[in-house]
């Protein structure tokens, strides 16, 4: 089956063609990175905008380069959650007016989940998508096996969770405040290091010392219980993170930093922070992961290109540890037509009432 994926839930415009949700014939991707720049972080009503004008090309850009027809197409997943309202339904409008046109039906898909199944596409030549690091050419042709543990890291989301389908996920465990993705965007604003601060911050981590600075873990004591696989009741918290702190400890140091100047220096201050960001999420997933007995993780989202994260899950020998390459971390319409196609192929599909959602229950957690 030939689904057309739509993906606009926050600054990427994207469209693709995947071929029975495996592989892609084409995935492209419309960055409105250089609009958001300015202002060091997404403004909703320019990527509103910019999806609107770019929509339209963005998708007929996908069906010439897959060099297939608009009649070829057979179906139409497209994001309609948890996102920007405004950027969201942009992709939804055009899915549904492309699939009702067309007599073909479409289905909206939850944003998150179609991270998670980025790391089960293939390119058309029949190999599994790669990028040039060693750790990611171990994945080639590794099958995924539910149940395993989900990490899901964006600009919006931080979510560990125990996934037993492609549409079946138990959150174990989220932010109690700012999402992975956001605290690495934050700290490079503040720094003014660029935009987006997640890429920029690696890249200068490397030339860094992450002994520089001292950022403490969080310790999170607010909250219940949740009973382990051995009937142990476990301290929820365990599968939690928080990036309140450390964001706030790193931009604290901004003056102190700017004082000592002539001993430290800007990519200092990114390692430091970025080697106790990812510890924050490391330990929350090694919790979770011998709390559940479960031995493979699979990561998705913008954060999930990291290399830090990446070198160190792919350290831990005990587990299967398994990243999209590096062009399906970020968003992208592949995933969302991959996914998609397992709810059509069961028989699944939206009517033209489908919303779209800013927040999807459970995602995101706030204690008091
Ligand atoms: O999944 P995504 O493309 O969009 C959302 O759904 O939010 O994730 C974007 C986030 C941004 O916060 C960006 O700074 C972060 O992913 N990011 C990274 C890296 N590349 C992108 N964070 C850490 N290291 C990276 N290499
Ligand atoms: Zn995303």
């Amino acid at each position: 089956m030939l689904v057309l994926g739509i993906e606009t839930s926050c600054d990427e415009c994207s469209a693709a063609i995947v071929a029975d949700g495996k592989t892609i014939l084409s995935n492209i991707i419309a960055t409105q990175i250089p609009y958001h720049a300015p202002w060091n972080g997404v403004v909703p009503e320019i990527a509103s905008r910019k999806h609107t004008e770019w929509i339209y090309t963005v998708v007929k850009e996908a069906i010439d380069k897959a060099q297939l027809r608009v009649t070829d197409i057979e179906a139409v997943a497209v994001t309609n959650r948890p996102g920007l309202l405004g950027s969201l339904i942009v992709g939804l409008s055009f899915a549904k007016a492309f699939a009702w046109a067309r007599n073909i039906p479409f289905i909206a898909v939850d944003h998150m989940l179609a991270h998670l199944y980025a790391p089960r596409l293939q390119t058309d030549n029949g190999e599994q998508v790669t990028d040039s690091e060693e750790h990611t050419a171990e994945n080639k042709k590794q099958s995924v096996e539910y149940p395993f543990l989900g990490l899901l890291v964006s600009g919006g989301h931080t979510i560990i969770c125990r996934v037993d389908n492609f549409d079946d996920i138990t959150v174990l465990g989220t932010t109690i405040d700012d999402a992975a993705g956001e605290a690495f965007d934050k700290i490079a604003k503040h720094y003014n290091f660029g935009y987006p601060g997640g890429a920029v911050i690696d890249k200068m981590a490397r030339n860094g010392d992450d002994s520089a600075f001292n950022f403490p873990m969080p310790s999170l004591h607010k909250g219940g219980f949740t009973e382990g696989s051995d009937g142990r009741n476990i301290q929820c918290h365990r599968y939690d993170v928080s990036y309140s702190g450390i964001k706030n400890a790193c931009i604290n140091q901004l003056d102190n930093f700017k004082i000592k100047k002539t001993e430290h220096t800007n990519e200092d201050i990114a390692a430091s922070f970025q080697k106790t960001a990812v510890n924050i999420l490391l330990r929350a997933l090694l919790n979770a992961a011998e709390d559940k007995g479960l031995t493979t993780i699979v990561a998705g989202g913008g954060v999930a290109a990291n290399s830090l994260l990446r070198e160190k899950l792919a350290g831990q020998k005990h587990l299967k540890c398994v990243f999209p390459p590096l062009e399906l971390c970020g968003d992208n319409a592949a995933m969302v037509a991959g996914i998609g196609y397992h709810y059509l192929a069961r028989g699944d599909k939206s009517t033209l009432n489908a919303t779209a959602q800013a927040r999807v229950e459970g995602f995101k957690k706030k204690y008091p």
